[in-house]
């Protein structure tokens, strides 16, 4: 049976550790704000906001949410933006995608300043992660380093296959496993033969947003299985991308929920403590 990842109990080592750095800003003067944009009324987007509003608060970083209506217009979007890169005491600025249509995930993304880019979403950001030399790090790619990191698990040598090719964790997840050494392939959905590719893997990290996706015999028996896969499943369920059975064949696995999902949330507020850090630097 898989040793379970648990991302809850990591991800309040890492609020603590946070919660200890914000103290010490706080003292110089500087508190950690966040502002969250969040348009239109997307119940699983409200729900995203008020998980990382509620996240902020337990480590004393200040969140600032701006709620917008869903028929707010694209220059009025990049007009809240704009303000926000211009206000000294907002450190980190994220923008809850998607948006509703017609509005532009990509102009908004282009429009946050790179020195605010919590999400790391930003061109100038993703061109920092492709040559190792972070300024924010991606949150969820590095949520599921900081697991690996803290249950001992080495990268180095390793054979990591990554399923999913998205610019929010697909291709960040790739670079990081890379910078750490391992052979990295990325699968997707025109990948040949994806079962036995995925066999090959020391690693496996599953990133497509379908329930029972990775099934068992897609596992190298003892391999590490991480799911970043946020499901529902035909009983409405919360589920990841790994079908329940792939627990008799990897030797550990990340739970949904409990395991990614709240590493995420961590990694942003770490994102907005570094920022504010910037801040404090440049008093
Ligand atoms: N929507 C789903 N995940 C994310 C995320 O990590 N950041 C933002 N801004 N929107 C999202």
């Amino acid at each position: 049976m898989a040793i379970c990842i648990d991302g809850k109990r990591i991800a309040g080592e890492v609020r603590a550790e946070l919660a200890t750095e914000v103290r010490k800003l706080c003292e110089a003067g500087v508190q950690p704000c966040l502002a969250v944009i969040i348009v239109g009324d997307n119940p699983a987007s409200r729900i995203y906001v008020n998980n990382k509003k509620k996240a902020c608060a337990e480590v004393g970083i200040r969140s600032e949410e701006i709620a917008l209506p869903a028929d707010t217009t694209q220059e009025e979007l990049l007009a809240c933006i704009k303000a926000l890169n211009e206000k000294e005491d907002v450190d980190g600025i994220l923008c809850q995608l998607p948006l509703p249509s017609p509005l532009d995930d990509k102009a908004v993304i282009a429009a946050i300043a790179p020195s605010k880019d919590v999400d790391a979403f930003h061109a100038e950001n993703v061109g920092h992660i492709m040559i190792g030399d972070y300024a924010f790090l991606p949150c969820t790619p590095a949520g599921v380093m900081e697991l690996l990191h803290r249950t001992n698990i080495s990268v180095a040598g390793k054979e990591c296959v990554v399923i999913g090719r998205s610019n929010i964790v697909g291709k960040p997840m790739a670079m990081l496993l890379l910078h750490e050494n391992a052979t990295v392939t990325i699968c997707h959905s025109r990948t040949a033969d994806l079962e036995s590719v995925c066999r090959r893997a020391d690693i496996l990290v599953s990133a497509v947003g379908r329930a029972d996706f990775v099934t068992a015999q897609m596992v190298k028996p003892g391999a590490v299985v991480i799911d970043v896969g946020m499901n529902r499943n035909k009983d409405g369920k919360l589920c990841g991308d790994v079908a329940p059975e792939v627990a008799e064949v990897a030797g550990y696995l990340t739970p949904v929920p409990g395991g990614v999902g709240p590493m995420t949330i961590a990694m942003l507020l770490k994102n907005t403590v570094t920022a504010a850090k910037r801040r404090l630097e440049n008093f």
